[in-house]
């Protein structure tokens, strides 16, 4: 299906790239006990230790995992105390929005790649790894895109824009979320896909369509199907674990080049979204036995409706974390932790719409690092999942 070189290649993106921030020997990872279930957090008695001041990049690369986080142009190029955080914790850097269509197609037209093309630079001079976040998604559109695509054109405007995006990144690029969010059980069709603006233009194959127009402008990159709502150990999240897994499976019996599923992994440390370390591990391994690598993308805590009290807080969020990457991090196909940001105040959980009104006024807490840039037990939390899982 596809030549050697580019296997080979795909091969070292998966492998021999986590060593990019250096290796150091590590105590032999654990594997999660299949039954755990979640424990209670918020205790006290909860452990969150963590032995020495390696940076996540270095823990990872140790088990042949890459650590990265997404990171905003406005946010990194005006903030050098930010940035720096990044180049020291991050092994692969994501724009969160700097390449999605709303930023980068001012108009049908026109294409501006300036705020990527800053982020690309940056991630090549401090030696990190850069991903593309997103070739097609229903949200993150231009205010044009209404009036302007129709049944007629969106073959053509679709096709277009991967050609052109793909190709001027090509070369430059770790993986590419090539379509994100195809799934939405809640529409009630009988593949669960979304009735995005997408399907109802082109059908299910435009699933198909984008992943091959990829494949063509970027051959070398590891092409990534991205989704969210998978985690949870509710009737939502197992109607989602199944959809995802058929479109999968039937994208690879078409021979449509898809090479990785995303998790993004927005967790919520509440009660409504309750995790299942079993189900999460079952998941995995069965993506992995389509023949599947799988990239944690887009990991954060919701911290919205937790206690005020800070330490509390810290301890909740810090057991989500940790009790779901112990179950992703057992399957050794997963081959890269990503943080949706780096540090508190730049989440997208402080916007108001996403969580950030906590009813008491307290400033949201979901990341690794907090508004001094200081680590906090989320970034414990990450260490000592990644100190237990088994190398790579
Ligand atoms: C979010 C950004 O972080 C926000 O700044 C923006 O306002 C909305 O999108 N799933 C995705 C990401 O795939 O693109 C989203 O990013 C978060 C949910």
């Amino acid at each position: 299906m596809y030549n050697h070189r580019l296997l080979t290649r795909r091969h070292a993106l998966w492998l021999g790239l986590a060593t990019v921030a250096g290796m150091s020997a590590c105590a032999k990872g654990k594997s999660i006990k299949q039954d755990q279930q979640v424990q209670v957090v918020g205790k006290s008695e909860r452990d969150f230790t963590v032995t020495g001041e390696t940076s996540l990049k270095e823990r990872a690369a140790a088990k042949g995992l890459i650590y990265g986080a997404s990171g905003r142009y406005r946010d990194l190029s005006s903030n050098s105390d930010l940035a720096d955080h990044y180049t020291q914790e991050c092994a692969i850097l994501v724009p969160g929005n700097d390449l999605k269509w709303s930023t980068l197609r001012p108009s049908p037209d026109r294409f501006d790649f300036t705020k990527g093309d800053w982020l690309a630079n940056f991630a090549h001079t401090h030696g990190m790894l850069f991903r593309g976040h997103t070739l097609v998604w229903n949200q993150g559109l231009p205010k044009w895109f209404q009036e302007t695509v129709n049944k007629q054109n969106a073959e053509h405007i679709l096709v277009e824009h991967i050609q052109k995006v793909a190709r001027h990144y090509a070369g430059q690029m770790h993986s590419w979320d090539v379509v994100n969010e195809a799934v939405y059980p809640k529409h009630q069709r009988s593949d669960s896909l979304r009735r995005s603006p997408w399907l109802k233009f082109l059908g299910s194959d435009y699933i198909d369509l984008a992943f091959r127009a990829a494949a063509e402008a970027d051959p070398q990159t590891i092409l990534v199907y991205n989704d969210v709502r998978m985690n949870t150990d509710t009737e939502d999240g197992e109607a989602t674990r199944i959809a995802i897994l058929k479109l999968l499976e039937r994208l690879k019996s078409r021979g449509t080049p898809v090479h990785a599923l995303g998790m993004q992994a927005h967790l919520w440390a509440k009660d409504q979204a309750p995790l299942n370390p079993r189900k999460i591990r079952a998941f995995v391994g069965d993506v992995a036995d389509l023949g599947l690598k799988i990239m944690v993308t887009e990991l954060d805590v919701k911290d919205q409706h937790l206690p005020k009290d800070t330490n509390v807080r810290d301890r909740i969020v810090a057991g989500a974390y940790e009790d779901y990457l112990s179950a992703v991090l057992d399957e050794p196909a997963v081959i890269s932790v990503i943080t949706w940001g780096l540090s508190d105040p730049y989440s997208w959980r402080a916007k108001p719409q996403f969580g950030g009104d906590r009813k008491d006024g307290t400033p949201v807490r979901p990341l690794p690092l907090d508004a001094q840039m200081k680590r906090k037990l989320a970034w414990n939390a990450i260490a000592r999942a990644l100190d237990n899982a088994p190398k790579r």
